[in-house]
């Protein structure tokens, strides 16, 4: 009989060979992979279970909050803020950090999440998931702040998401590689799927919300000029295109086989450096992507290079095979 790894075991085998993951994270770890159980179940059962539709309220973003958003969010809080290992939480989904009820011990890691990425497919049973990251509280000072937060993406200890589509998939990294697991419903586990995942450095496949393309930069209205231009351009060969507007399906499509990601700047709100946000969705994702052999900019910048200035803070995103990432970022630079 095949062995069957399962997230626990994966975890404290890691913790042996690498010394990546002390016990507080892994209970970090394994806490987040229940609470994705939870929501996962909670979306399975859709209408069944009176999920769907709008909560009737608005985020700090001033993004309308689904059920579902709000759902998740508690699940999560509740999952994490009971166990010791947590000084704090940030969301998507609140105006600021959630601190640990004084009841309660406190622990040393800060968890940051988007509960619910891809809301606008809740209700057409499209995929959607749970992006989440995890930060040292920084030492030297009683409680948590903000700033505490305001960490650059290169400190992650961890990182991953769990994506409810067809199968429920975790997908992690600890800065050792990027591993898959697959919810086993009748176990009620998380089983190790693929270890290593790794990105192909070129791709015939790009993301991108098209519709926006009158707003655009140059540099990104060339890039994808170029791809559409396929064998008869510069490029010499036919891309072609996807758009599941969820980017956890998004990310997870480009770890699978490779691709390039692109939510840009554009001109429609000039002043907000783009639409996702820095802390709760692109961090965690270019570093999965990066362990996976891929690149993650942000048109000029390394992702995990930029330091925070504020806990909502949006950026640009340019994610997934390597090559492709490099070709649009040379042409931001280009541009000067
Ligand atoms: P969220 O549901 O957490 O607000 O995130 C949605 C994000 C991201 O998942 C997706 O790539 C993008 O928004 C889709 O945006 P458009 O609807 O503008 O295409
Ligand atoms: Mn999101
Ligand atoms: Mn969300």
């Amino acid at each position: 009989m095949t062995t069957r790894v399962s997230l626990t075991r994966y975890l404290v085998e890691k913790e042996r060979t690498t010394g990546h993951i002390p016990a507080q994270l892994r209970l970090l770890l394994e806490v987040v992979a229940r609470a994705c159980k939870g929501i996962s179940h909670a979306v399975n059962k859709g209408a069944l279970g009176g999920v769907l539709g709008t909560a009737g309220s608005e985020n700090v973003q001033g993004e309308v909050q689904k059920k579902l958003d709000i759902i998740s969010n508690d699940v999560l809080i509740e999952a994490n803020e009971w166990g010791g290992h947590l000084a704090a939480l940030a969301s998507e989904e609140m105006d600021s950090i959630h601190l640990i009820p004084s009841r309660y011990p406190q622990g040393e890691y800060l968890l940051l999440f988007d509960p619910l990425d891809g809301s606008s497919n809740i209700d057409v049973n499209v995929s959607i998931g749970t992006i989440f990251s995890v930060l040292k509280k920084p030492e030297g000072h009683p409680g948590v702040q903000e700033a505490d937060f305001l960490q650059p993406g290169s400190q992650q200890v961890a990182a991953g998401y769990c994506v409810y589509g067809p199968q429920t998939t975790l997908v992690l990294t600890v800065g050792d590689g990027v591993a898959a697991f697959t919810l086993d419903r009748e176990q009620g586990s998380f089983v190790l799927t693929q270890e290593d995942i790794r990105i192909p450095e070129d791709t015939k496949e790009f993301a991108i919300n098209m519709s926006n393309q009158r707003h655009w930069d140059t540099p990104v209205r060339r890039y994808i000029d170029e791809c559409l231009q396929g064998k008869d351009g510069p490029r010499g060969k036919d891309f072609s295109m996807r758009w599941i507007a969820s980017m956890v399906a998004d990310v997870h499509r480009i770890l699978t086989r490779g691709g390039i990601f692109l939510y840009p700047w554009d001109k429609r709100e000039p002043e907000k450096p783009g639409k996702l946000r820095l802390l709760y969705e692109a961090n965690p994702m270019a570093w999965l992507v990066e362990q996976a052999g891929g690149a993650a900019t942000n048109g000029r910048e390394r992702i995990l290079g930029i330091q925070p200035s504020k806990l909502h803070e949006r950026v640009s995103v340019v994610l997934g095979s390597k090559n492709e990432v490099e070709r649009v970022t040379q042409y931001h630079t280009a541009q000067g």
